[in-house]
């Protein structure tokens, strides 16, 4: 017996054979978050729900399935468990999911149980409290575990300009690019030895003496960047996959190579060696583009290029159209998708996703903004736009266009919330649920009924 229930009707979302199979009623696992989390998801569930109704007339519906994560488990197991197995299990076999976000309570301590949040100071090799295997060097947050637990290992922003959404570039409506950061690897491997421990102490007389290696100062803290061809392949392999089905031009690998050549260069190389071994009749190269086809992008086919990282940030300025998917290591990633999000009108309406192999969980990018909790006024956008990219997920893109183009309106009407109203002139101020009110009336049911 789970402490979470089933919803009384609904089907599970089966995946065979690499692809997703979604019944008219899948049932969805859902968590509202910690924090101001509940808020946005109630006005988040309100739009999804009106727009699958619209859309398809009661032909589907999505059975929510809440489950826990975060003080919700505290609560619901015990005081110790923050992500509970039921609801890696849940995530598992249901295939599809939705959380709000979820708070990362920070400590001095030097090991982790990330099944019960456990705080150790060395580390065994199973927590004594829970006897999980799952323990961390350093504190890792709930939103890690899923990720690493799941093997989540794409983590998808798409990002693009909403009109009316005040931002600071002269063409925001140039940008719409789709990010892929790995997930899994490169420093967020959390594989660290801090400065003065026996452990760093080891590792740099290794480096040192055994490698031959040359560390500027002893005194050093050290870490590890592993970047995998496994982790590489099958990251790029999804970001092209992506582009393919969306009819996107180009899929740039951003790397580092430059100065990292066996990690940063290596995924430039591995990434270049999957469209080439994968994808050879439905990609071309740069080089081919010029070298065979005279700069122009034969129809149907995806331009792989590569990009090192710190021009692309140059290029997201300057030129944003020239980039429509992005594949790229986890920390070049990670700056590079708040840098875009804030491009274009700031984090509160940036979506995300964690995705990997059958399995995928939709959240707000942004945190828990715990000072406006239970006040009803932070915006939904980001779950919202979660949501529109779980949809389309789903295959379910008539419910997805609805909600873009009901937020579209809203915020072409003026009528938003507090964090948005405070940058446009004669706006006016909603709560978030009014916000959420407001999406529902700007949609139209133009779409086609599935
Ligand atoms: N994905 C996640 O679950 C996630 C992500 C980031 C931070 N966190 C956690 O959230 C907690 C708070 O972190 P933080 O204060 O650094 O970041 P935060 O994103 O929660 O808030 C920073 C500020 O951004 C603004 N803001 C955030 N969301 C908004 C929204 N929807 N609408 C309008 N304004 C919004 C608010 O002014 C807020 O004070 C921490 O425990 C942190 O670890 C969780």
């Amino acid at each position: 017996m789970t402490k979470y229930k089933l919803p009384t009707s609904g089907t599970k979302i089966e995946y065979k054979d690499g692809k997703l199979r979604v019944p008219n009623d899948p049932i969805i696992p859902f968590f509202p978050g910690d924090g101001t989390g509940p808020d946005i998801w109630r006005a988040t569930r309100i739009v999804i729900d009106a727009a699958v109704e619209k859309a398809y007339k009661g032909k589907r519906n999505i059975s929510w399935m809440e489950v826990f994560a975060g003080l919700t488990a505290l609560k619901n197991y015990d005081k110790d468990t923050v992500l509970p197995q039921e609801t890696l299990d849940a995530f598992r076999e249901y295939r599809i999911g939705i959380k709000g976000p979820l708070t990362t309570p920070a400590g001095s301590f030097k090991f982790v149980c990330l099944d019960c949040a456990a705080e150790l100071m060395d580390r065994p090799a199973t927590c004594p409290k829970c006897r999980s295997e799952w323990i961390t060097p350093r504190f890792r947050s709930v939103n890690v575990g899923l990720r690493q637990k799941l093997d989540l290992y794409a983590c998808v922003r798409p990002v693009r300009w909403f009109t009316g959404v005040p931002c600071p570039v002269k063409s925001p409506e140039k940008f719409n690019i789709v990010i892929f950061r790995e997930n899994t690897e490169d420093i967020y491997a959390g594989i660290e030895f801090q400065q003065g421990t026996p452990e760093c102490k080891k590792v740099y007389d290794f480096l040192t003496s055994e490698m031959k290696v040359k560390i500027p100062f002893p005194d050093s803290g050290i870490g590890i960047k592993p970047i995998s061809i496994t982790g590489t392949k099958r990251l790029v392999r999804m970001a092209i996959k992506y582009a393919i089905a969306h009819k996107k031009p180009s899929v740039t690998l951003v790397h580092k190579g430059n100065i990292q050549k066996f990690t940063e260069g290596a995924f430039r190389d591995w990434g270049y060696e999957v469209a080439a071994q994968e994808f050879r009749d439905q990609t071309v190269t740069e080089t081919e583009l010029w070298d065979k086809h005279e700069g122009k992008l034969p129809a149907g086919k995806v331009l792989v290029k590569d990009r090192i990282a710190d021009q692309t940030f140059q290029q997201f300025l300057l030129r944003p159209d020239e980039y429509s998917v992005i594949a790229t290591t986890n920390l070049n990633g990670d700056y590079l998708s708040d840098a875009a999000a804030a491009q274009v009108g700031g984090l509160g309406i940036a979506p995300g996703a964690n995705i990997g192999d059958g399995v995928a969980i939709f959240e707000a990018t942004h945190g828990t903004a715990p000072k406006y909790a239970n006040k009803d006024v932070v915006n939904p956008g980001s779950l919202i736009l979660s949501g529109v990219m779980m949809l389309e997920h789903l295959g379910w893109q008539e419910a997805a266009d609805l909600i873009v183009k009901g937020l579209e309106g809203a915020i072409q009407a003026k009528t938003v919330t507090y964090d948005l109203e405070r940058q446009m002139a004669g706006a006016k101020k909603l709560k978030c649920s009014e916000f959420g009110a407001a999406i529902v009336r700007n949609m139209t049911d133009a779409a086609g009924a599935a």
